[in-house]
């Protein structure tokens, strides 16, 4: 697999590019890479579209994916989960809605982290509940919840549920376990379920574990952990995820709330995700690898550009960069201005700042440092 390649994407409509189509604007912005599937995926794909029909097909009878699920949980986080913990589901987005539907009450009010990932920040007003931020504060060179305001937010009687973000987007911080036995200690002495988005899971590009909610033994009768291969192996547009709800009454009432809702998830990402999980463990290493090298590239010359500054995400393919030193009223029309375009800060929720996704080509990032430079050529 050659990460260096820049593959023409307007073919496929892809959303990312289509936003500044027709400009000269540089696509850095939602969380997709630009890196080709690997290969194993693309067979298994092209094995479903021969057999030529698109009828039904029910997650519950694809036990090689689920088998493939349970083998890569145990793998990749020494968690034992049992297969009939599993719920698929055809994104993570509906998937915490329906989490808040299934365990929140009228009047409730959920805990979300800010700076966070849009969708997350706008769940609870979807479903007329309340909302209490807890903001992120930075400590050692990576940013962390603020834990004082965690407890406050759920020590509020009417706090129901927190929709966590590990690794963080967009802020790429991994939890540790200290602090995952906080937010437990937290969650539990104040009566808060935890819904743990783990998308950017298997992306980690420090020497550090990913320590899944689920698998946290003060947290796994109380959680609910959602996962995907989409980000990892980019299949984001196959529409599948999955749900992992140890407890019983909770995966019933996931269920329940499920209903009439969320449709299965479809055939092609069924045999997709059975194949990254299975078949693609070297595309997988090369893909950090080249993901920390671009990392460690962007976050240096960020960091050398006056008024920007960085720190070095430890997961995700996704920068979160501070442009309060360039004091503008628009950061996201200044870096468009120059010819990039990132994910705008303020719908994270810190105008301030933007999102730059590094999941590319090392040349698309020389060229978006040149530009932010104000380097002609
Ligand atoms: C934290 C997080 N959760 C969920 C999603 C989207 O999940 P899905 O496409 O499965 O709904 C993203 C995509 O960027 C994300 O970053």
């Amino acid at each position: 697999m050659n990460f260096n390649d820049k593959p023409d994407r307007s073919w496929s409509k892809a959303y990312k590019w289509q936003r500044y189509k027709g400009t000269d604007i540089l696509p850095m912005w939602i969380a997709d890479t630009e890196f080709r599937c690997a290969e194993p995926i693309l067979k298994a794909l092209h094995q479903r579209v021969e057999e030529g029909i698109f009828g039904y097909t029910l997650p519950d009878h694809d036990t090689d994916a689920i088998e493939a699920v349970v083998a890569w949980c145990q793998r990749q986080y020494n968690w034992k989960i049992d297969p009939s913990w599993l719920v698929w589901t055809p994104g993570v987005v509906p998937a915490f809605n329906v989490a808040i539907k299934a365990y929140c009450q009228a009047g409730d009010t959920i805990i979300v982290q800010t700076p966070s990932y849009p969708p997350i920040l706008a769940a609870p007003a979807i479903n007329k509940l309340n909302r209490i931020c807890v903001e992120t504060v930075a400590v050692d060179g990576r940013w962390t919840l603020d834990f004082d305001a965690l407890e406050d937010a759920a020590a509020d009687p009417k706090t129901s549920l927190f929709i966590m973000c590990n690794p963080m987007n967009p802020l790429g911080t991994v939890l540790n376990q200290h602090e995952l036995d906080r937010i437990a200690t937290i969650c539990r002495k104040h009566n808060v379920m935890l819904c743990s988005d783990e998308i950017h899971c298997d992306l980690i590009l420090d020497n550090v574990p990913h320590l899944p909610a689920g698998a946290h033994p003060a947290l796994a009768e109380y959680s609910v952990t959602l996962m995907a291969a989409s980000k990892t192996f980019n299949v984001a547009g196959l529409g599948t995820s999955f749900a992992i709800i140890p407890n019983e009454k909770l995966r019933l009432a996931f269920n329940h709330a499920a209903r009439g809702i969320l449709p299965w998830v479809t055939a092609t990402g069924l045999a997709a995700t059975n194949a990254a999980f299975r078949y693609c463990d070297e595309w997988h290493q090369q893909e950090l690898a080249y993901l920390k090298d671009n990392r460690d590239y962007l976050v240096s010359e960020i960091n050398k550009i006056e008024g920007l500054k960085a720190f070095s995400p430890a997961a995700t393919f996704l920068m979160w960069v501070d442009a309060s030193g360039l004091r503008v009223n628009d950061t996201q029309a200044w870096c468009e201005a120059k010819g990039v375009g990132p994910s705008a800060g303020r719908d994270f929720g810190d105008k301030d700042f933007f999102r730059l996704n590094f999941g590319c080509a090392r040349e698309y990032l020389v060229e978006a440092i040149k530009r932010l430079q104000g380097r002609k050529n």
